[in-house]
């Protein structure tokens, strides 16, 4: 994941080089940072909410899963990157065969896993989350792949809408949805939990299903009746998160993490209830739509990404309670400076009228996320530091 943030930030740096930067940069972001980082926490998460460790024989194939998915996730790059080839589809489609292939095989290894599970562990059906998130991929991939065909007769902008509503509301969704009802209450420790998940995954994809279905019948009502069941979902359980934070002495527990999944959260519900309410509104004509993509990518999925980020790492890492709380530390630095900033220079890249402004603010979103990567080498050392000393002073005392 590193890796590919560094990847992101050179081509940010060179990006009047490249052509179509826009959709290399999207991608990047996507399937380089967050496709991998999906893959890999869900796998975590998955083990950890059913308390049921995967056995070390398990790991080659994993390995070879996000060895499968890299490449994949580089052909499709490469296709983006020459475009302007009339061949570039043939790279884009193998890429996209190669990711959907990698994400699919990981979903059926996460049911598997839920399969062999005890039924009695609680966050059982949270874990279901991962595996409609691995199948959106699937379609989302597939959506993609048709898009390098560059369709006619307004297919494009349908398959093109339908492509980020089973990318970011489904794949990143499901993953968010799965992975908050357990991390956000523990971000903010607190009682306060969605009592009702599987019905929350329900509305979720029904909504999802009729905004698909309406993207691809060019039907702006059905489309847009789909988000706003989607976006209501997630306000439901936005809600019942805040009014548990709220019966908490919640200034004390205000952290880089907690703040952020919870604005990521708000930036998700309002960018769709704006985005629905449009397309009610311009019934039958999707091509005047403008997709949210940035608040949904840098609002709602870099924002959730990174705050998640800098909880699970001290988290998973261990070495007891000392230990991660050095680590917490660092990675939640000027953390309430850094959310607000961020939140406001990308209320800026949006809505600035000048466009100096936007692209000083647009930078100053990157630098907030990309501050993530030295923070997080200060956190590991931070941690590791404090698991010596504790370990040489066992030693001293035996
Ligand atoms: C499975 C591999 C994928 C392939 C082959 C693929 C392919 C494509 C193609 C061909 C386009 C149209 C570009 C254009 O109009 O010039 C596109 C657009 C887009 N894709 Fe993907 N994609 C993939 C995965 C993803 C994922 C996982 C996400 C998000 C989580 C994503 C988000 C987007 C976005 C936001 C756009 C719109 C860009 C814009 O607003 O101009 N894609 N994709």
């Amino acid at each position: 994941m590193s890796v590919w943030m560094g990847v992101f930030v050179l081509v940010g740096l060179v990006h009047t080089l490249v052509p179509e930067p826009r959709v290399l940069l999207i991608h990047i972001f996507t399937l380089g940072v967050l496709t991998n980082s999906i893959v890999v926490w869900s796998q975590n998460l998955t083990e950890r909410f059913l308390q049921q460790k995967l056995p070390d024989s398990a790991r080659p194939a994993q390995l070879l899963r996000s060895r499968v998915l890299n490449a994949g996730v580089v052909a499709v790059l490469l296709g983006h990157l020459f475009s302007g080839a009339d061949w570039h589809w043939i790279i884009l489609c193998f890429g996209a065969a190669l990711v959907v292939g990698a994400v699919g095989w990981h979903a059926v290894g996460v049911a598997k896993q839920i399969a062999s599970a005890d039924p009695a562990k609680r966050f059982r059906p949270v874990v279901w989350g991962y595996v409609a998130s691995g199948a959106c991929l699937v379609l989302g991939g597939c959506f993609g792949a048709a898009l390098a065909l560059d369709l006619r007769g307004g297919w494009q902008q349908r398959v093109l809408l339908a492509h980020l509503l089973a990318n970011i509301g489904g794949f990143v969704g499901f993953a968010a949805m799965a992975s908050l009802v357990v991390l956000l209450p523990a971000m903010w420790r607190m009682k306060a939990m969605l009592t009702h998940p599987r019905a929350v995954f329900g509305v979720m994809g029904a909504g999802l299903f009729a905004a698909i279905a309406g993207a691809l019948s060019n039907s702006g009502l059905l489309l847009g009746i789909g988000v706003l069941v989607y976006a209501a979902a997630w306000a439901w359980a936005l809600q019942t998160w805040f009014a548990g934070v709220l019966s908490t002495s919640w200034r004390e527990r205000v952290t880089y993490p907690s703040l952020s999944a919870l604005l990521a959260i708000a930036w998700l519900v309002a960018s769709l209830v704006a985005f629905g309410t449009s397309t009610l509104l311009i019934d039958g004509y999707l091509d005047a739509l403008t997709p949210p993509t940035l608040p949904l990518l840098a609002g709602f999925a870099a924002q959730l990404l990174i705050g998640t980020m800098s909880y699970l790492m001290p988290t998973t890492i261990g070495g007891g309670p000392a230990a991660t709380r050095a680590g917490l530390a660092e990675l939640n630095r000027a953390g309430v400076v850094r959310v607000v900033v961020f939140n406001a220079a990308l209320l800026g890249w949006l809505f600035a009228p000048s466009s100096i402004a936007r692209i000083v603010c647009s930078i100053v979103v990157c630098a907030c996320l990309v501050a993530f990567i030295p923070l997080m080498v200060r956190g590991v050392r931070a941690q590791r530091a404090v698991i010596m000393a504790n370990a040489a002073a066992r030693k001293q005392g035996s």
